[in-house]
């Protein structure tokens, strides 16, 4: 399964500049310890294991996603991090979530929700059916990066590509980007609606860990741009952004990057 292992590859090699944003997003949202959450299109786990440290040994978390291989990988993690009894996992969709009514005292969900074909609104209505009356929902997602500094146009261009502008889609409702999230919780029925941008960055001297996370961002940001682009724009990316390149951006002195997530978040009405 080649797909399978290079997502997983890369969620892995990435989580250095991704863990400490949710790591603080997590900590913003301060779930009460002993509490019982849902960490919903899970993947890999990596988040669902540091929902668990949130929550202590009182605490339980159950990580939903369709992919039975992530969840293959996501129980390996949690057995050799000794916390498989604080954490389940159950191979589901998140349109139409396997629990019933008010089963949890929150629910998370990371680079999910807003992801083309997921429709959000009736996700997020999901998520808050079967959280407990007073609990809250968070959605979380990638909402902006500079990654090129000094080359502000060809970031523009090749964020302006179909990948770039992934995971919403070309011809979709504007009330379908991400970032128009305070309506779904509203339509949801989610009460104090509000959102907290969090920014994470990487300047130089790079270690490696921070280095090779930013060169499968690039991977993932701008795969097969090249018919997009002008010949010359298309040129000038291999000389910045392919680590052989003998001017590769992160090789820079003064190379530095800032990305941010979005956590829209609302409590179901008591
Ligand atoms: C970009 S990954 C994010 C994984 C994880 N939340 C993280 O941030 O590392 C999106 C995840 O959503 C899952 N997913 C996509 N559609 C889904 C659905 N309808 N129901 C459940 N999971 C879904 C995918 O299998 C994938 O694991």
């Amino acid at each position: 399964m080649p797909d399978i292992d290079n997502f997983v590859q890369m969620a892995y090699v990435s989580n250095p500049l991704r863990e400490p944003i949710l790591r603080s997003a997590i900590q913003a949202l301060q779930f009460p310890s002993g509490s019982r959450g849902l960490d919903a299109g899970c993947g890999i786990g990596l988040q669902t294991l540091l929902l668990a440290e949130a929550t202590g040994p009182a605490g339980h978390i159950t990580g939903l996603d369709l992919s039975p291989e992530f969840l293959d990988r996501a129980e390996e993690m949690v057995e050799n991090a000794g916390l498989s009894e604080r954490i389940s996992f159950r191979e589901g969709d998140v349109n139409r979530l396997p629990f019933d009514d008010d089963t949890f005292d929150w629910a998370w969900s990371v680079d999910c929700v807003g992801y083309a074909p997921i429709e959000p609104l009736p996700l997020v209505k999901e998520l808050a059916r079967v959280v407990k009356p007073g609990g809250s929902v968070a959605i979380l997602a990638c909402s902006s990066e500079k990654l090129l500094p000094g080359y502000p146009l060809l970031e523009a261009r090749l964020n302006a590509t179909s990948s770039g502008i992934r995971p919403f889609v070309k011809g979709k409702k504007p009330e379908s980007h991400f970032l128009r999230a305070l309506g779904w919780l509203r339509d949801a029925g989610l009460e104090e609606p509000t959102v907290r941008t969090i920014a994470g960055d990487a300047y130089a001297p790079l270690t490696d860990d921070l280095r090779s996370a930013l060169i499968a961002l690039f991977q993932m940001r701008w795969p097969e741009v090249e018919s997009e682009l002008t010949q010359e724009d298309w040129a000038e990316y291999q000389r910045l952004c392919l680590p052989e390149s003998p001017d590769f951006i992160l090789n820079h002195p003064d190379y530095y990057a800032f990305f941010t997530y979005s956590m829209f978040h609302g409590k179901v009405a008591k």
